[in-house]
């Protein structure tokens, strides 16, 4: 029984035309909208969905601020659905739709679903790549493109006040496996059905970092593309387009390996582009980023006063005992 990613995420939005012209620019798929709603769906049929936030349909729950109200989880067998139901009624309520839907808010605050989903596969073709002596690509220019077409929701992320509780409930409620653990920060948990490194990133709300006080607050949604050149042909776009520009510009973090681009979202939070992460299974050996610094990331182009010093190196591994209890949080 498996969760093999996310099926959907509904916004609760100020401007739904505004939100709706923000992702058509980012270059989701639409496939309807209307002055109430639009819906996007991306070429794994996972979807987004834009509701106005005073809309009934939206979840009430202790978040505050714009973003995802909730996130629909898609389950690969109706009997695993019914089992995490199952496990899930002990603990929090649980309401199923018609169609079998089951929509439950989480101890900590955000409302999820679990839907019966199957995850269609993408097939990417990314461009080879060339260095001196090693020529993958001869007599042969790499692509080029217009626009950025994200095919895939990789993770959500929200800040939460618990990061700890928030794992263990992901943990034993719907099998999901810590990836990495960030000191302070916060925790990386991939969906036992997903090689993503991370499905969903809990930050600690409380962290003594700008933006965190202490509520549940949606943070970023992650949009997967091919490459450094899809995400960048998305970036200048939404420039042309007259969005707000990102704030660190290209990177790569170095938790997960992946190349990011973060653009403000009149939706909520931000949308991330996002291309070449770690892809990973129960063998991986998650890590204690002890130095959380070192862990957010390699490069990037618009660099934060927090990195204008190089961060120490620093990381463990985590055993198995040192992962559950806390990795010395
Ligand atoms: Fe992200």
């Amino acid at each position: 029984m498996s969760i093999t990613g996310i099926e959907s995420l509904v916004y609760g939005v100020d401007d739904v035309a505004t939100a709706t012209r923000f992702f058509e620019d980012f270059g989701l798929p639409i496939a309807g909208k209307s002055e109430a709603s639009a819906r996007f769906v991306l070429a794994e049929g996972s979807s987004v969905v834009l509701l106005h936030r005073d809309d009934p349909v939206l979840p009430v729950t202790t978040m505050v601020g714009g973003g995802v109200r909730e996130i629909i989880w898609g389950v690969d067998s109706a009997q695993a659905l019914d089992a995490y139901v199952e496990r899930l009624r002990g603990v929090v309520e649980v309401r199923r739709d018609d169609d079998g839907t089951a929509h439950f808010v989480a101890p900590f605050g955000v409302a999820m679903g679990l839907r019966l989903w199957r995850r269609k596969p993408v097939l990417y073709a990314p461009d080879p790549v060339n260095a001196p002596g090693r020529v993958n690509r001869f007599n042969q220019h790499r692509k080029w493109r217009e626009r950025a077409r994200p095919k895939v929701i990789s993770h959500a992320v929200w800040a939460i006040p618990d990061f700890e509780a928030g794992y263990q409930f992901m943990r034993d409620m719907l099998d999901f496996r810590l990836a990495d653990r960030q000191r302070g920060v916060g925790v990386y948990l991939r969906a036992d059905g997903s090689n993503n490194h991370h499905s969903i990133f809990f930050i600690n709300a409380n962290a003594p970092t700008p933006g965190m006080d202490g509520q549940v607050r949606f943070h970023h949604a992650n949009f997967g593309v091919e490459d450094i050149d899809e995400i960048m042909t998305g970036a200048n776009h939404m420039v042309r387009k007259g969005w707000e520009a990102s704030h660190w510009g290209l990177g790569r973090h170095r938790i997960d390996s992946a190349l990011f681009y973060y653009i403000p979202c009149p939706a909520g939070g931000e949308a991330e582009y996002g291309a070449d992460s770690d892809y990973i299974d129960d063998s991986w050996v998650p890590r204690d980023w002890t130095n959380p610094l070192f862990g957010v990331a390699h490069y990037m182009h618009n660099l934060p006063p927090f990195l204008i010093d190089a961060p120490e190196w620093e990381f463990r591994y985590l055993t198995e005992e040192t992962a559950t209890a806390g990795g010395g949080h």
